[in-house]
């Protein structure tokens, strides 16, 4: 058995060393609440410490907040050549002109030359924007070297292959998906169809927004003042569910001297090859503990008995 210390992966079928657990920073936002740029920093130098390399932003976050920080943090801290930058353009940028002037904003507030992984982070659900629309767009900025590659997020099957068919001079390298013990729809298609095309699987909400980590129980559930008080997942009706595998993970973690946090990333890791969950964090100890999935692994038993709790939990997003 492994113990300690960072793995790194291949980005997909793209070469590029991404370590096994990036970070996610969309709680550099209202949304979740780290809105003080010196926290921020503290966090992203803390994952580069334990060894992460793989950031995941988006241009939503914070409205352009979560791309700033990143990018001040990346100056100050000197560490452009050690981050793999991952952003994201949202569903209503998508049409040709909105591509180039989004991505050209996000680039000033990154301060960098070039996005790594521009992924885009929806469908276009309401503007109906033209598939090939947006992709040939971003296909040409690969080719002018302002992105280096091209992800999908919370794309279907369907719509990944439609995707896939507008590029000819390159291909997208990446899904992003919504995957962690409890929510599990992403492997009947998705996953599948990831592995079988060479492409990165990127697990969002990998704690199931700290539902996993044993901090929250049913009957004793905070009042959420961040996104978390729409959330459907903190339902006392889901809660009481997910409660089932958090106290597996409890259990199991006196056994490996390991968090719940870190058991539950890493049955995600130790199931599929290439497959890079983005835990996000809100103080510099989250970070280093989430980076603490990396360097061992769970038994087949105990990864089973995981997998066999986690596949009898229902969770309903009907909520009235
Ligand atoms: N593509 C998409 O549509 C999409 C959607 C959502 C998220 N994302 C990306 O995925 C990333 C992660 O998803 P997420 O933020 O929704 O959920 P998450 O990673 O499942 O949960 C994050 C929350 O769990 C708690 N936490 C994290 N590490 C912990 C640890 N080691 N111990 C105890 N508590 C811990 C923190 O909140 P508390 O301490 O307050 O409990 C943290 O804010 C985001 O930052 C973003 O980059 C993408």
């Amino acid at each position: 058995m492994m113990s300690g210390g960072a793995e790194y992966v291949e980005l997909g079928w793209t070469g590029e060393k991404v370590s096994r657990v990036g970070l996610g920073i969309w709680q550099f936002s209202e949304s979740w609440g780290v809105t003080e740029y010196d926290l921020a920093k503290s966090i992203i130098e803390s994952a580069l410490d334990a060894g992460i390399n793989f950031i995941d932003t988006a241009m939503v976050y914070g409205f352009g907040l979560s791309e700033e920080f990143l990018g001040r943090a990346i100056k100050d801290l000197g560490v452009r050549d050690q981050v793999f930058i991952a952003t994201k353009i949202p569903g209503e940028f998508l049409s040709r002109d909105d591509v180039f002037k989004a991505v050209n904003n996000s680039l000033k507030r990154l301060q960098v030359d070039a996005i790594d992984l521009m992924q885009v982070h929806w469908p276009p659900c309401w503007h109906n924007i033209p598939t090939c629309e947006y992709m040939k767009a971003l296909e040409q900025l690969v080719n002018m070297g302002l992105v280096r590659y091209i992800g999908l997020s919370d794309f279907p099957v369907e719509l990944v292959e439609s995707a896939r068919e507008c590029l000819s001079t390159t291909d997208i390298v990446s899904l992003q998906i919504r995957y962690n013990l409890v929510e599990r729809d992403a492997e009947k298609e998705l996953i599948p169809y990831a592995l079988s095309n060479d492409l990165a699987v990127i697990p969002w909400s990998p704690l199931a927004k700290g539902a996993l980590t044993g901090k929250y129980t049913p009957d004793n559930l905070p009042e959420f003042k961040d996104v978390r008080s729409r959330e459907p997942l903190f339902t006392k009706e889901n809660m009481a569910q997910i409660y089932r595998v958090v106290e597996v993970l409890q259990d199991l973690s006196g056994k490996y001297g390991k968090t719940p946090a870190q058991l539950a990333l890493r049955w995600l890791i130790d199931a599929y090859p290439n497959i890079i969950p983005i835990p996000g964090a809100k103080n510099p100890g989250q970070a280093v503990d989430n980076a603490g999935a990396m360097g061992w692994k769970l038994s087949y038993d105990d990864w089973l008995r995981l997998d066999q709790v986690s596949r009898s939990v229902r969770i309903s997003r009907v909520t009235y």
